[in-house]
């Protein structure tokens, strides 16, 4: 920090509305204990949430989550049991006189501001920690924010009642050791929309999107996984082991991905089509004893990273891969390494979660209203596919206006969490692009997705800057069809390729 910046903090501090002089001496009284709960603790006002159109109690405006460095150690893997530190490097685009991140996780046990303790207060009601730091945070200026936990992670119920899923860390007990083989226990995450916060301190939505250091220690014999690169692995003494993965690229929480198996780690050539041409690493994890027609779902990934890069652009990360799961829940398309259930290792739902690399997790909506344009175009990349295998993509869209007309639609902005992941967001989702393609050609329509994920990875997005970069892409017929297919109650009329 210079001192111009120290000289700032201190006026501004002094300036603060909300932080009364009263209050900040309690603070600075306070800010050298270490306990959950004070009940001296000046009262906390409820910070502004980023007020999501669908979850309003997620996320803190004003807070900027550079990188979360994670270290969970899983020592019983197959159990709920974790231990975790994690640091987050935080800047704020508003003065901040109090943190309050989302969490329903394990038990904290001590809370540190660049390095030294402060304040907390978990509010389990609200799932959220708060911390006060001993000055405002102030934009301009990071701070790091250490959390220590340890316990079992919340439970967070899927709203998309379809399923009957709990989100976030998923615990699978292994076999009791029988007769022949046995299965081990596992741990991953599963968190799309707001699941990450059951075992991560975080400001979980979206908007906010981060970089990921992951430390995962397990048994000997198992393997740990995250998203990113593998930078290390390393034995500790007493049987444990840690694998270090580094995500460079911001994320969305929801996207992260973090595995425990006893797994197969399968390398494969890497695929040249990242960024100006950049090697891709491709290793996929499978659980020891994966039968052969789960892993042929994932034979052909090179080939679908080069259709879909021709369609989409640079793939946007370092690697790519899936790590299977036993359980039976929804595939979800966790960065750089997919989380695939061994009921959905098909080769669509495999091309489906790599397209969500680009449409999702590069290009990430700022509100959970917009999932569709998530949804949207990993379904229509299955249908870019089909057609590279020489089938009939117009009869693909036919199918899915059959099955819209029989089960009804909407307008494609969500307005409820039971519409985040239904047969709108999905199908008509892509609709939505097949009549924006039909109206300008497949050569303005490739142009259009290139412009989008040049401008938009890594970043955040809302359906008007969709409409927004039509228009200026490609002109008032190319928005006009987006726009109907986007915002028409009833459900248009089906787009005919020539
Ligand atoms: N994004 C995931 C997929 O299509 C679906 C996630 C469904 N999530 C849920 N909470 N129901 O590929
Ligand atoms: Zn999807």
């Amino acid at each position: 920090m210079n001192r111009l910046r120290q000289s700032l903090t201190t006026v501004l501090t002094g300036l603060l509305i909300g932080v009364g002089a009263q209050a900040q001496a309690q603070m600075s009284q306070l800010q050298v204990a270490q306990v959950q709960d004070i009940p001296s603790l000046p009262p906390l006002q409820a910070a502004r949430t980023t007020g999501d159109s669908i979850f309003p109690a997620l996320g803190q405006l004003g807070l900027d989550v550079l990188n979360y460095d994670l270290t969970l150690t899983v020592a019983r893997p197959g159990t709920s049991e974790l231990r975790g530190e994690v640091t987050l490097t935080l800047t704020a685009t508003q003065p901040l006189a109090q943190i309050q991140l989302d969490f329903f996780g394990p038990t904290v046990s001590a809370v540190r501001w660049n390095g030294r303790p402060v304040v907390f207060r978990s509010d389990i009601a609200a799932q959220k920690l708060l911390v006060v730091p001993p000055a405002p945070l102030l934009p301009g200026v990071e701070a790091t924010l250490t959390v220590s936990y340890a316990g079992a992670p919340g439970i967070v119920r899927d709203p998309d009642f379809s399923y009957p899923l709990e989100l976030g860390w998923q615990s699978v007990p292994g076999d009791e050791a029988s007769a022949g083989a046995t299965r081990a226990g596992a741990n991953f995450t599963l968190s799309e929309p707001n699941g990450t916060h059951t075992f991560l301190p975080s400001n979980d939505h979206p908007s906010d999107k981060a970089t990921f250091t992951t430390r995962i220690t397990v048994p000997a014999g198992f393997t740990g996984a995250a998203s990113g690169v593998q930078v290390s692995q390393t034995e500790l003494e007493g049987g444990f082991q840690t694998f270090v993965f580094r995500q460079a690229q911001p994320i969305p929480t929801y996207a992260l991905a973090i595995h425990v198996n006893q797994f197969e780690r399968v390398e494969s050539p890497a695929v040249p089509v990242g960024v100006g041409g950049s090697p891709v690493q491709r290793r996929d994890y499978f659980p020891v004893g994966t039968a052969q027609p789960t892993r042929e779902a994932y034979a052909r990934t090179a080939e679908m990273l080069r259709v879909l890069s021709g369609w989409f652009g640079p793939y946007p990360f370092e690697a790519y891969g899936v790590a299977v799961v036993t359980p039976q829940l929804p595939a979800l398309e966790t960065a750089t390494l997919s989380t695939m259930p061994v009921t959905s290792s098909r080769e669509p739902v495999a091309l489906h979660e790599l397209a969500h690399q680009w449409f999702g997790n590069a290009i990430t909506p700022a509100d959970w209203s917009d999932v569709w344009l998530n949804e949207g175009f990993a379904t229509y990349a299955e249908l870019l596919w089909a057609e590279a295998q020489g089938q009939d993509g117009q009869a693909i869209a036919a199918r899915w206006m059959d099955t819209l007309n029989r089960r009804g639609t909407r307008p494609l902005v969500a307005r409820t969490p039971e519409q985040l992941f239904d047969t709108s967001a999905y199908q008509r989702g892509a609709l939505a692009l097949h009549a924006l393609r039909v109206a300008v050609g497949d050569d303005r329509f490739r142009a259009f997705l290139q412009a989008y994920t040049a401008r938009y990875s890594g970043g955040t997005v809302r359906t008007a800057d969709l409409l927004a970069l039509a228009q200026t892409q490609v002109g008032p017929e190319g928005e006009a069809a987006l726009k109907l297919w986007i915002e028409s109650p009833a459900l248009p009329a089906l787009p005919i390729l020539p």
